[in-house]
């Protein structure tokens, strides 16, 4: 009877660590694969705003954090990769939040070229109101590339608002908070750059998890 009983513990705790061990490798293997396509995700991202041919830097990992009031009042740590050629710095893409959406936080890639010039824009995640606020992915509407080739002087400091306060960016029919929003926090972003351009380039690259791996604009309500 103890022999039979000692025989289904032992067969027990085996299956039990067979089990656990498959789930391990099962997992790890996962996980890793689960990286490669942010990391691939990501890159592709990238590559939509600064061209391949440009750059010959690991730009995903030649990423620094930036966690500044100057960039952004409530906190949001801004993540910045960097596009350099043979060492030399050629772009950075910001990775940043406009807070002020109308259902709250904007998540964008803001995209500089080293003189400051705005290669341009893209909406990484949002929580606008479908049909008013969403104008401002690229697959609804054209307004995202209103932003290439602005500068911190194209426009004027005082037109870099919407036209209902009396800037140069269009706003939306029945929807003016949501680009206003946008237009707000491209321009704090040029203006960061502008500053500190050579410190960003200049900082330690640090390992960092990937973010903004999703293939597609992500919206969620709230
Ligand atoms: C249900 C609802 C959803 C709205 N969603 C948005 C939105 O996503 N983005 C936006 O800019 N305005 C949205 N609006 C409109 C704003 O309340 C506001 O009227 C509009 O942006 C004009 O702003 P302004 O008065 O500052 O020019 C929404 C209004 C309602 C009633």
């Amino acid at each position: 009877m103890l022999r039979k009983v000692l025989t289904s513990a032992l067969l027990l705790a085996l299956f039990g660590v067979v089990g656990a061990t498959l789930v391990a490798i099962t997992y790890s293997a996962t996980a890793e694969r689960i990286e490669a396509n942010h990391r691939e995700a990501l890159l592709k991202r990238l590559n939509a705003l600064v061209p391949p041919t440009s750059y010959d830097n690991d730009m995903v990992s030649d990423t620094i954090r930036i966690d500044d009031p100057e960039l952004n009042p409530k906190r949001h740590p801004a993540t910045v990769y960097r596009a350099r050629r043979m060492g030399r710095p050629e772009a950075a893409v910001f990775s940043v939040v406009a807070p002020d959406g109308y259902n709250g936080a904007i998540q964008l890639l803001v995209a500089i070229r080293h003189d400051g010039t705005l290669i341009g824009v893209r909406v990484v995640s949002h929580h606008e109101t479908p049909g008013l606020g969403d104008n401002i992915e690229e697959r609804k509407s054209e307004w995202i590339h209103g932003f290439d080739g602005r500068s911190l002087t194209n426009p004027p400091e005082e037109r870099w608002k919407v036209k209902k306060d009396g800037g140069v960016f269009d706003q939306f029919t029945g929807a003016t908070i949501t680009p206003r929003a946008v237009v707000k926090a491209v321009y704090k972003t040029l203006k960061y750059f502008d500053r500190h351009r050579r410190e960003i380039f200049a900082r330690q690259a640090k390992q960092m998890e990937i973010e903004h791996g999703q293939s597609a604009v992500h919206r969620d309500h709230p």
